[in-house]
């Protein structure tokens, strides 16, 4: 590792930051739920879906510095104009924080797909489906179909900006229908908050070795290698 030598920054892998500093909060919750003996299926998918938002969130503003600035712009003033106790309010409002976490859950959705079965015999575009077969609904895919989304691939939070012109089957990152995710809420406003915390206080710049990661398909989708990122106080 022979690039970790600077004096003035530390570098961390954004992978082994979310690791050390929020999973070790979050084990303490985990324990005391363990202690009932119940959920512990719910906190382990809250870690490794809230974790893998993280770090694509974390690698896209690391990557595009120029979203970075206007983000943290928008955080700081909107928590200099808000009182202290309504930190709640403050995060509510800040909208492009909203689409910056929107666009890396539309390039990288966490959860890449769902699984569904059919209930009866059925017939989807030209493709008979007999009752019974097990059907992959792939989020990862929609999210990045032309069809749906200019330069899809294209990492630009102000399309969610614009007045919505998406569907909900376009663009579902928590899932659809009765077995959607219950955690959304949860999820959204943690990852906002550690990301209001983060802007405010430091700079990411993604180290060369790190700006081509590429997905790999887990159950929850990661990068294929940590994600390198240098990290400076501001
Ligand atoms: C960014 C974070 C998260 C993402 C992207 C996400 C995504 C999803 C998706 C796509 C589904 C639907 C699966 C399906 O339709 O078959 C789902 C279901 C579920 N999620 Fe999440 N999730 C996240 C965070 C959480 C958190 C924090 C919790 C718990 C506190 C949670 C609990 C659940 C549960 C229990 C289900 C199953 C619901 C059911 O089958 O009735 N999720 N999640």
């Amino acid at each position: 590792m022979s690039h970790i030598n600077s004096l003035d920054y530390e570098i961390f892998s954004a992978v082994r930051l979310w690791e050390e500093s929020i999973v070790r909060k979050l084990t303490i919750v985990k324990l005391k739920f363990l202690e009932n003996g119940k959920v512990l299926d719910l906190l382990d998918l809250l870690l490794k879906t809230v974790g893998s938002c993280f770090i694509w969130t974390m690698f896209c503003l690391a990557k595009y510095q120029l979203i970075q600035d206007r983000l943290r712009k928008e955080v700081k003033e909107k928590i200099n104009s808000t009182p202290k106790s309504n930190t709640w309010e403050a995060i509510s409002s800040m909208k492009f924080l909203d689409c910056v976490i929107k666009e890396s859950l539309r390039l990288y959705p966490p959860a890449p797909a769902v699984e569904r079965e059919s209930i009866v015999d059925d017939v989807i575009g030209d493709y008979y489906i007999p009752k019974g077969t097990k059907l992959f609904l792939c989020l990862a895919v929609t999210h990045r179909l032309e069809k749906f989304w200019k330069d899809p691939l294209t990492f630009n939070p102000d399309r969610f900006m614009e007045e919505k012109n998406y569907d909900n089957f376009t663009f579902s990152p928590f899932g659809l229908g009765s077995s959607s995710c219950i955690g959304k809420k949860l999820a959204l406003i943690e990852v906002k908050v550690i990301f209001t915390i983060l802007v405010s206080a430091f700079r990411f710049e993604i180290l060369p070795e790190s700006e081509d990661v590429k997905l790999a398909r887990y159950t929850v989708l990661q990068p294929d290698r940590d994600i390198f990122v240098k990290i400076s106080p501001i």
